[in-house]
C-alpha cells in the first residue's frame, strides 16, 4: 500500500489575535481557529441530535477542521465530489463518508464504491438512479437516499429549486431503488441558515408521505444540514429547539429500529470555529481598501450576512465611530461589501481588523483572483473580542 501523506493538522498557537499581529504583523489576511469552539458545537450536536452526525465536508474542508471535529467525536461526513470522499479517507481513517450530491459523474460513482467503499448514494431524479446501478453492484449494503423537495420559507439559502424531487417522483425512485435490489433512504434539505426548527417538522412529514407511498421500511431519514450560525443581522434560534423540534417530528413517523436518523450540518459546526485578522493597506476618506474581499474568504458578507468586526487592539482608537465603505484587493470594482460597517474614526493605513465567524463558506469559497489567496491559518485560544 502506498504511503499515505497526512495533512498538517498542528498549528502555531497564540493566546490571541493581538498576540498574532504582534508576532506576524501580517500583511497578509490571517485565519485564527478557535478549536474550543468548534469541540463544543460538536458536543451539542451528538449529544443533542437523535442519531447520526454527518459534517457537512463543503462547509470547511481545511485539515484541521475535518481532524478537530473528528477529534470531537464526529466520525460520519456528507461529501459531495469524489475529491472530498478522498480527503476524508485519506486524512480519517475510520471515518465513513456519504455521497450526498444528487448529481455524480459515473467515473466518482465507481470511485467512490470500489476505492472508497461508499454505501449512500443521494439521487433526486431516475436518471441518476440508472447511472448508479450502470456503474455500481446491486444489493443490499448500498442505500439509494432520495432526496425530496421542500421549499421552507424560513431558510436565508433556499435549495430546493436546484435540487429534491417532488413527493410522487420521489416514491417511484425509492420503488425503483428497492426493485434494483439497493435499500432506501429518504433526505431533503430545509435551506441553508435555517431560522427555526418548523423547517425540519415540514420535511419530516414530507419524508414520512414518501415512505408511506413507497410502503416499506427505509434504511434510514435524513434531515439535511440547515442549522444556523449567529451572524449580526440573522440569527436562528437555541440550538436544542432545532433538536427537540427533529425529536417531534420523529416520534409521527412510524419507523423501524434499524432505521439510521442522520443530519448534515456544515454551517452550525464550523462558523465559530475561525475568525479572520485583514489589514488596512489603503484609506481613501471614509473607504478603507483591505487585504481581503469579495472574491477571498468573505462570500457570506457577499450574499449580506454580517460579520462582527472589530479593530485589533494593538494601539488605541478613538471613540468615536464612523461608516465606512470596505473594498477588498482585487482590481475590479464589484469587490465591495455591499453595507457600510461602523468602526472608529481613526482608522488608518497599517491597522488590522478582526471579522469573526467566518468559519462556515469563508475559507472553502476564496479564489486566487488576481494573485490573493487567503491561506494561513493559526490556532487562537482567546474568545472573540477578548484579548
Ligand atoms: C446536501 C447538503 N447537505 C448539507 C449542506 C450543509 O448545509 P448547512 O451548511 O446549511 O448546514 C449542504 C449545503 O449546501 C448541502 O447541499
Amino acid at each position: 500500500m502506498d504511503a499515505v501523506v497526512r495533512p498538517e493538522t498542528h498549528l502555531p498557537v497564540y493566546a490571541s489575535p493581538e498576540e498574532v499581529v504582534a508576532n506576524l504583523e501580517p500583511s497578509y489576511p490571517v485565519f485564527c481557529v478557535r478549536r474550543h469552539h468548534i469541540r463544543a458545537v460538536a458536543k451539542q450536536f451528538r449529544e443533542g441530535f437523535p442519531g447520526d452526525v454527518l459534517y457537512a465536508v463543503k462547509c470547511n474542508p481545511e485539515p484541521h477542521m475535518l481532524k478537530t471535529l473528528f477529534d470531537a467525536g464526529i466520525r460520519h461526513f456528507d461529501t459531495a465530489s469524489l475529491a472530498e470522499v478522498a480527503r476524508v479517507a485519506e486524512q480519517l481513517p475510520g471515518a465513513t463518508s456519504y455521497f450526498m450530491h444528487p448529481v455524480k459523474s459515473r467515473a466518482a460513482i465507481r470511485s467512490a464504491y470500489e476505492v472508497y467503499g461508499v454505501r449512500h448514494y443521494v439521487v433526486d431524479h431516475a436518471t441518476e438512479l440508472e447511472k448508479i446501478a450502470e456503474t455500481i453492484p446491486r444489493g443490499r449494503e448500498t442505500v439509494i437516499v432520495v432526496r425530496v423537495a421542500i421549499h421552507y420559507e424560513g431558510a436565508v439559502y433556499e435549495l430546493s429549486s436546484k435540487f429534491g424531487a417532488p413527493v410522487a417522483e420521489a416514491i417511484a425512485l425509492g420503488k425503483s431503488a428497492l426493485a434494483l435490489g439497493y435499500r432506501y433512504g429518504v433526505a431533503f434539505h430545509v435551506g441553508s441558515q435555517c431560522l427555526d426548527g418548523e423547517g425540519f417538522v415540514e420535511g419530516l412529514q414530507l419524508a414520512d408521505e414518501v415512505t408511506r407511498g413507497i410502503g416499506a421500511d427505509p434504511a434510514c431519514i435524513d434531515v439535511g444540514g440547515g442549522f444556523p450560525g449567529e451572524y449580526m443581522n440573522s440569527r436562528g434560534q437555541e440550538m436544542e429547539s432545532y433538536f427537540s423540534a427533529i425529536r417531534a417530528g420523529l416520534s409521527d413517523l412510524s419507523l423501524p429500529g434499524d432505521c439510521s436518523i442522520m443530519c448534515e450540518p456544515g454551517r452550525a459546526l464550523c462558523v465559530d470555529g475561525e475568525s479572520l485578522i485583514t489589514q488596512v493597506h489603503l484609506r481613501k476618506a471614509d473607504a478603507l481598501y483591505l487585504n481581503d474581499g469579495m472574491y477571498g474568504s468573505f462570500i457570506e458578507e457577499k450574499y449580506n450576512l454580517h460579520l462582527p468586526v472589530r479593530p485589533v487592539a494593538m494601539r488605541g482608537f478613538s471613540e468615536a465611530h464612523q461608516e465606512y465603505t470596505l473594498y477588498g484587493p482585487t482590481c475590479d470594482s464589484l469587490d465591495i461589501f455591499p453595507r457600510t460597517v461602523r468602526l472608529p474614526e481613526d482608522l488608518k493605513e497599517g491597522d488590522w481588523l478582526e471579522f469573526d465567524r467566518i468559519g462556515a463558506y469563508g475559507a472553502a469559497c476564496r479564489t486566487h483572483f488576481n494573485g490573493f489567496f487567503p491561506d494561513t491559518f493559526v490556532d487562537v485560544t482567546s474568545n472573540f473580542g477578548e484579548s
